[in-house]
């Protein structure tokens, strides 16, 4: 909170294509819910990059930590940018130097017309994908010899840390036990990649013994694909790795709608037993929806607001506004319902106008 005006302080970053079009529109959804937030705009993106070769400015990451609350971003990634190094830099940025190891990715159906499979009712579409979000293939570790002969060599190194593996999976039964939630369900590829993934393997059942009232659960994530597709009704809370976490959840967007309804955070839960001592730190949470810049949607007044729009419900609930989350939650289930809504949830309004309908709607509910 800032001192002088007893606000939270949050730091928006529209970024690259569509981001500069919904986060406007999740801006002024928080606005109307009359939470005590102050914003402060950046420009870090493409358009900066290309224009002055800035990512991310000098001391940027401890400005984020020290002055703000939380960080409200849209999305990276521009068609000029052939390396995407930005989006690296500042996204990835972001989340490695504030350690901000989890990335919680809700997978939550809110109209039963929206989902692609068969008889399938919102009831029956409701988990949680943790993400872990500081290691794995992400980490940039590898490198390339004999770049462009007939004999390039390409490594990626994919580094599983015990500490990285642990917090995650501890924060994954954290999650489910302060939820109600009774299963937790792991992720990996054990069977092949043995050295990293064994250790998952092992530390996913060593920590589920201190919680006996969650059930524990391996798949592989192969048979996990299979089964979010079979029957997702099975599923409360998944731990997996940053790459499959990264690809499970947009398997997960296709079943709650598409990438315009999927909401995420990157958080830093303080969970028992490790890395306790930095938990005096204060850690500021990444709000993003799980969409990219859809370079092809981007200036058309086309893109769907509501994954915007939902994560700033997740924002609004870390900043201790739980009520304010359920009640724009209701809202965009109104919407999609009353088809005042984008055409990728079956309406036929524009970027602009779903976000206005929900700004009536609460300007009603909250006014
Ligand atoms: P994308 O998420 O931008 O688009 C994938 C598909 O979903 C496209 O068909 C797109 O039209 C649709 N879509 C996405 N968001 C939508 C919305 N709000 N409303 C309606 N439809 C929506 O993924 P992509 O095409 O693979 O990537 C485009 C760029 O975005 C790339 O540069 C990629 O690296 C980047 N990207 C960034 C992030 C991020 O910043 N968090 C996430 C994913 C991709
Ligand atoms: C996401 C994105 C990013 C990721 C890309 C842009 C690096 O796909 O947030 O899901 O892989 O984490
Ligand atoms: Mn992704």
């Amino acid at each position: 909170m800032s001192p002088q005006s007893g606000k939270h302080r949050v730091a928006v970053i529209p970024g690259d294509g569509i981001g500069k079009e919904v986060i406007p529109q999740a801006v002024q959804t928080i606005q109307a819910t009359g939470a005590p937030v102050e914003f402060t705009e950046f420009d870090w993106g493409a358009d900066r990059y290309l224009r002055d070769g800035t990512t991310v400015p000098p001391d940027g990451f401890a400005m984020l930590g020290r002055d703000y609350d939380a960080i409200l971003v849209g999305a990276f990634g521009d068609p000029r940018v052939k390396t995407n190094i930005h989006a690296k830099e500042i996204l990835l940025g972001m989340r490695f130097k504030m350690d901000l190891y989890a990335n919680v990715r809700p997978v939550r159906l809110f109209d039963a017309g929206l989902c692609p499979l068969k008889g399938v009712e919102p009831k029956d579409i409701d988990f949680v994908v943790l993400r872990e979000n500081t290691e794995g293939v992400y980490t940039d570790a590898g490198g390339v010899f004999k770049q462009g002969t007939a004999d390039e060599i390409a490594t990626q190194e994919d580094i599983n840390t015990r500490k990285g593996v642990e917090r995650l999976i501890r924060a994954g039964f954290e999650y489910a036990v302060a939820s109600g939630r009774k299963r937790v369900t792991m992720a990996d590829k054990s069977n092949a990649m043995r050295h990293a993934h064994e250790l998952w393997h092992r530390v996913f059942f060593h920590v589920a013994r201190e919680y006996p009232a969650i059930e524990a659960v391996h798949l592989y994530v192969d048979a996990l694909c299979f089964q979010l597709v079979r029957d997702p009704s099975q599923f409360d809370v998944i731990v997996t790795c940053n790459l499959f976490g990264d690809i499970v959840t947009d398997l997960g967007a296709a079943l709650q709608g598409g990438l315009g309804m999927a909401a995420s955070a990157n958080i830093h839960p303080a969970v028992r037993g490790c890395c306790a001592e930095e938990h005096s730190a204060r850690r500021v949470g990444l709000f993003e929806p799980v969409h990219g810049s859809a370079p092809p949607l981007a200036g058309r007044d086309q893109a769907n607001p509501f994954a915007a729009i939902l994560t700033v419900g997740l924002l609004l609930a870390h900043l201790g506004w739980p009520e304010e989350r359920d009640r724009l939650e209701a809202v965009v289930g109104r919407a999609v319902a009353a088809k005042r809504c984008t055409p990728d949830v079956g309406g036929n309004l524009g970027t602009r106008a779903a976000g206005d309908w929900v700004l009536g709607e609460l300007g009603r509910e909250f006014g």
